[in-house]
């Protein structure tokens, strides 16, 4: 059967960093490859360990804090620098953590990241950082461009 469902349960790919993702900002761009090497670690544990729920679970703390920790870095970046997609930028951050908690809440019986899930993660970080994050980058080039210098 070819339909989307049987589709999404294949493994998805590792994702794979390139300078075209970089947004400008080192530490965001550090943190998102991070991001990168923690997702191509839970694809890897999703084949050994697919059925120890344990490691599932610590994982997804593991995730959960590495992005609650990111998302909060550029939560504050956009604050302080006046970024104006501000709110719609955070409520996409928010809306990573419904994504995330709709799967975990099935997670004991799971008991192990599905390929469905590691799709989704992979679509969302892809798309988020090529689209929304680069929006900061872009936003905090024109506005350093805009800045008096302080140099003589
Ligand atoms: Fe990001
Ligand atoms: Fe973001």
């Amino acid at each position: 059967m070819k339909d989307g469902r049987t589709k999404a349960k294949g493994k998805p790919k590792a994702v794979v960093w390139s300078d075209d993702l970089r947004i400008g900002i080192d530490e965001v761009d550090r943190e998102h490859q991070a991001l990168f090497l923690y997702f191509n670690e839970l694809l890897a544990a999703a084949d050994r360990h697919a059925d120890a729920p344990e490691t599932s679970r610590e994982a997804i703390a593991k995730l959960e804090l590495m992005f609650r920790e990111h998302f909060e870095h550029e939560e504050k970046l956009m604050l302080e620098t006046g970024y104006p997609g501000y709110h719609g930028h955070k409520d996409r951050h928010d809306e990573f953590f419904s994504i995330l908690r709709s799967f975990t809440a099935f997670q004991p019986e799971v008991g192990g990241f599905d390929g469905f899930f590691l799709s989704v993660f992979r679509n969302w970080i892809l798309y988020h950082i090529s689209v929304s994050d680069r929006e900061i980058g872009l936003y905090l080039q024109r506005r350093n461009a805009a800045a008096p210098s302080d140099e003589p």
